[in-house]
């Protein structure tokens, strides 16, 4: 149960327990709709028998409503065989029509389950779990990570992985398996990795890695080196706001000691031809979500320094439309987890097409920090509200890096302009730590916005993209619809939505930066003003003209136009935070979400 509580960030709509019981001739199980709470409360009024093996399991529904008869463990073979699965079995309807066509009986509308039935069809015909894990995944389709166990074989947990994670943790005198280490880091810090298509048996003392051919693998264990003490709360009422508060040590861990004895930025893993990124043409960003909105920021400022084109693509439209990439071409896959399969599916193909991919990733060892050419880590830390915060702020850092290197390494920029950003960069923490230092005012506003219905976010420039996720925040923590424009389309339509005391939040931009840029901004106010909204105003400190626009003006440091955003979000962040927390909803573990799509 503490190693499911762990995983929770991958699901939380159901979880399940199954157990083979010390009478070793049968299989004990619980599972609820709800999250893991609610499986504890179950197990705490009906516990379980003692048992020899158990899997369990965390979910976040794709086939099948979140039932209890859809939570996993999924029961075969008369409740002999249970399976869980993370991923999607793409042929399962196929499959399932074939197995009721044969009388077998689902009891749920997952499609897991035809996994499980297929298993115990295969230990009928005369073959041992690992066998007929083996020949279960040769007639799937799709992405998986299936753990089983049979009451028969008391002290065994079968598995097999294709395109989703899957780790071993090698204790004394008991193994582990997950899809994440985090799941049994106290009991364990060694661990190996599953390659894909492979079956691993574990019982207590041994670990047998298998191809698909059934040909034993070698896998080298590595050691986990982070810390756990900070997935705690840390004096914190929630992950959410701890990871908020986090932000200053998030930038400047990801800052830290990147350079060479040259100046040349260090990657934190494999490495990319010199010759080759001399030689791009454009870098192509992908990734989903809050780290596309990284991305977004990441192109003015990579454009502007090295004066390559730079295009930000969502993985899962990049993926599937046939996207002109080739040798020339860098990719920059964005991910705090490194699991999500929209982008890890996405750098699959860019590399087939022959461009090299440099992976900005949290999670280490991660599917993408793996597949990547090479890896710059955002030092974030774990990130375990579901919504995401520091990672984007490290994002965007370790974005800026990338940046600052290609410009330094193609002679666009010179070393002495560079260090000066540097240098701009290093004060970052200090003024994300003052704005943090003076959040009251936009807590006490969002928490007397808790009635509103819908909030509209405007920015220019980089503001755009931080406009973006202060909708997203504003939309995933406290369910209210949000929406985010850049400030110039205003009038190209939306502006159809103001309506009187409709309040919309301006990223406005500094007076000193690119003149025209704040005037602009300024207009936009303007009309929507002039239409009756609420004017809400984050601006920069020493900006006296905000106020004569503004219903309320919320103030942020000095910063670089470029790297206002890393101080800019901090208080949308907030804003959402605090109006979800006002209205009673759990920050860390919103509805219908997951921290890790690892689904198509
Ligand atoms: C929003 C959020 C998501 C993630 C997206 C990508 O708060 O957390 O939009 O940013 O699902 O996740 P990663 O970065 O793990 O690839």
């Amino acid at each position: 149960m503490a190693g499911l509580a762990r995983l929770e960030y991958r699901g939380y709509d159901s979880a399940g327990i199954a157990v083979v019981t010390e009478d070793q001739n049968s299989l004990a199980r619980a599972k609820k709709a709800g999250k893991l709470a609610v499986l504890a409360a179950e197990l705490k009024e009906h516990p379980l028998a003692p048992g020899t093996v158990a899997i369990g399991h965390t979910r976040w529904a794709t086939h099948g409503a979140p039932t209890d008869e859809n939570a996993h463990p999924h029961l075969a073979a008369d409740g002999r065989i249970a399976i869980i699965h993370n991923g999607i079995i793409e042929n399962h309807a196929a499959l399932r029509s074939e197995l009721k066509a044969g009388g077998v009986t689902f009891a749920s509308d997952t499609d897991t389950e035809t996994a499980g039935h297929l298993l115990a069809a295969e230990i009928d015909s005369g073959l041992s779990l690992a066998e007929a894990m083996r020949a279960v995944t040769r007639r799937l389709e799709g992405a998986f990570t299936l753990l089983a166990v049979d009451a028969r074989e008391p002290h065994t947990v079968v598995g097999a992985r294709r395109n989703s994670p899957l780790v071993v943790g090698l204790g004394e005198n008991e193994n582990f398996l997950g899809s994440d280490v985090i799941a049994f880091i106290e009991h364990t810090r060694t661990a190996l990795e599953l390659g894909q298509d492979e079956v691993v048996v574990i019982t207590p003392d041994a670990v047998i890695v298998t191809d698909a051919d059934g040909d034993e693998v070698q896998r080298e264990p590595y050691s986990i080196d982070w810390d756990t003490t900070a997935a705690q709360k840390g004096g914190f009422p929630t992950f959410m706001d701890k990871e908020i508060h986090d932000q200053p040590a998030a930038v400047a861990d990801t800052l830290r000691g990147r350079m060479d004895d040259n100046g040349r930025l260090m990657l934190d893993a494999g490495i990319i031809d010199e010759g080759v990124l001399n030689a791009i043409d454009k870098i192509v960003v992908i990734a989903c979500g809050t780290a596309a909105y990284a991305g977004m920021v990441a192109k003015y400022a990579i454009e502007h320094w090295c004066r390559i084109p730079v295009e930000v693509e969502l993985a899962h439209e990049f993926r599937y439309r046939d996207p002109v990439v080739s040798v020339k071409t860098l990719v920059v896959a964005i991910s705090q987890s490194g699991e999500t399969m929209d982008t890890i599916m996405a750098v699959r193909h860019a590399q087939q097409q022959g461009a090299s991919v440099i992976g900005i990733v949290n999670v280490q060892g991660s599917t993408i920090a793996r597949e990547a050419d090479a890896v710059l880590y955002t030092r974030a830390g774990p990130e375990i509200a579901v919504a995401s915060t520091k990672a984007f702020l490290a994002q965007i850092t370790a974005a800026f890096l990338l940046g600052l290197f290609l410009s330094e390494l193609r002679g666009n920029k010179y070393s002495d302009e560079i260090a000066e950003i540097l240098e701009e960069l290093d004060a970052m923490p200090a003024k994300i730590q003052w704005v943090l230092d003076t959040s009251e005012p936009i807590r006490e506003i969002a928490r007397s916005m808790a009635g509103e219905r819908t909030v509209l976010f405007l920015g220019r420039h980089v503001g755009f993209p931080v406009a973006l996720e202060g909708a997203l925040k504003l939309k995933e923590l406290a369910y209210i619809h949000a929406e985010g424009f850049a400030a110039g389309e205003l009038k190209h339509g939306p502006i159809a939505l103001i309506e009187k005391d409709l309040p919309v939040f301006i990223v406005l931009p500094s007076p000193r930066g690119r003149e025209s840029l704040h005037a602009k901004v300024l207009s936009s106010i303007e009309e929507v003003k002039a239409r009756g909204a609420r004017i809400l105003v984050l601006a920069e400190e020493g900006d006296d003209e905000a106020p004569l626009y503004a219903d309320h003006v919320f103030y942020v440091p000095e910063a670089p136009v470029l790297l206002a955003p890393l101080l800019n979000v901090v208080p949308l962040q907030i804003f959402a935070c605090s109006l979800a927390g006002a209205k009673g909803y759990d920050v860390d573990q919103p509805r219908n979400l997951a921290k890790s799509v690892t689904v198509e």
